[in-house]
């Protein structure tokens, strides 16, 4: 008899926000802004901020798996076989702020790397730890997403200051125990338009220099509406794909988890998908853009209310640009 295939679930979820809140007035008193407009545009009221000197994304990181640990019965750091952890703000370019966080967990017998497809990071993370262990080769992963937007956004740049936050969020991913967990995937990348959505400065191409420091080109610039059309349309085209594929209508799922950029992009994922509005999850409105955190966060904030069997579509869109949906059944009633 052939062996069953073994399907990966998440098995437990953490998350953490600083507590420092910036919210539209502080940004009116900061750039030609109004609350008004940040509210009609994007849907956010406010963003947590990592205030503290000479901490980065590691910490946030660490502070959501002491949530997530919280939650799990038989917590053992020595257990885990691999942690990924998606970010575009890792401590620093060298060295991987997985090994960093391994060691403060006590992930003695892990190895693991940081992954970088910005706002699509946590999703690529979570596939490859579902194939990971849909291969038997590993059998614990602990996948992180995480950014301190805080640390490359342009506070004198009003059309992006408004639009991040900082956060953290780790997930546990375990062969499932009841047949429910990862179903299916599409993912996708295109680097055509890479310019769109960048950081100029501090990669190979152009080192940081006096002059690039004083273009600003070692912070986040975007072309926003190409970002916003390529957002709406690659999270509907490959949602609408998985559910074709896996012969699902949107009303036998129980929730869309999309990446929360701006409320009006979520909005028209609603829309073109005909799903009801309140199984569409957002947290958008209290964090504002947390980049490879937002789906973390998302399910954080939510799992309470999800059932063992839920259907869910998990769907992002990032810098690259980067892209993809998930489909699964939820492994655990909490
Ligand atoms: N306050 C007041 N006015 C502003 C602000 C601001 N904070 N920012 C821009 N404006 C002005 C612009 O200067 C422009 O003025 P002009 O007409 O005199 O030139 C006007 O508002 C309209 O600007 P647009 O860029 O056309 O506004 P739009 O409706 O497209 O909204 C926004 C801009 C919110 C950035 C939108 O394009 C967007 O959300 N894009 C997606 C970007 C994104 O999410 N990036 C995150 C990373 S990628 C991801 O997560 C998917």
């Amino acid at each position: 008899m052939q062996p069953k295939p073994i399907k990966a679930a998440i098995t437990a979820v953490g998350g953490y926000v600083p507590e420092d809140v910036l919210n539209n007035a502080d940004l009116e008193k900061m750039v030609d802004t109004s609350n008004d407009w940040i509210v009609s545009r994007t849907g956010i009221h406010e963003r947590r901020i990592l205030k503290e000197e000479g901490i980065g994304t590691s910490f946030m990181a660490l502070k959501a798996i002491d949530d997530l640990k919280q939650k799990v019965a038989d917590w053992n750091p020595e257990t885990i076989d691999l942690i990924i952890f998606a970010t575009i703000t890792p401590d620093m370019p060298l060295s991987a702020t997985a090994a960093y966080v391994a060691s403060q967990i006590g992930a003695t017998q892990a190895f693991g790397y940081d992954l970088t497809a910005a706002c699509s990071g946590f999703l690529y993370g979570l596939s490859t730890a579902a194939a990971f262990i849909g291969s038997g080769r590993y059998k614990k992963v602990l996948v992180i997403g995480a950014d301190k937007m805080s640390s490359i956004v342009d506070y004198e740049d009003r059309t992006t200051c408004v639009l991040f936050g900082d956060g953290a969020g780790a997930v546990l991913m375990e062969a499932s125990t009841n047949g429910y967990g990862w179903e299916d995937e599409i993912l996708r990348m295109n680097g055509e338009q890479r310019m769109a959505l960048t950081i100029k400065a501090g990669g190979s191409m152009q080192p940081i220099t006096s002059e690039a420091l004083k273009n600003k080109d070692n912070y986040l610039q975007q072309e926003g509406r190409t970002v916003y059309k390529m957002a709406v349309s690659g999270m509907c085209q490959v949602t609408l794909d998985i559910l074709a594929n896996n012969q699902l209508s949107s009303d036998d799922l129980a929730y869309v988890v999309p990446h929360q950029a701006n409320l009006r992009i979520i909005e028209g994922l609603q829309d073109r998908l005909g799903v009801a509005e309140q199984k569409v999850l957002k947290n958008i409105q209290y964090y504002g853009n947390t980049t490879a955190a937002t789906l973390p966060l998302v399910l954080n904030d939510y799992h309470h209310k999800f059932k063992a069997g839920d259907k869910i579509i998990l769907t992002a869109f990032g810098g690259g640009f980067t892209w993809g949906a998930a489909y699964l059944t939820w492994a655990y009633s909490t």
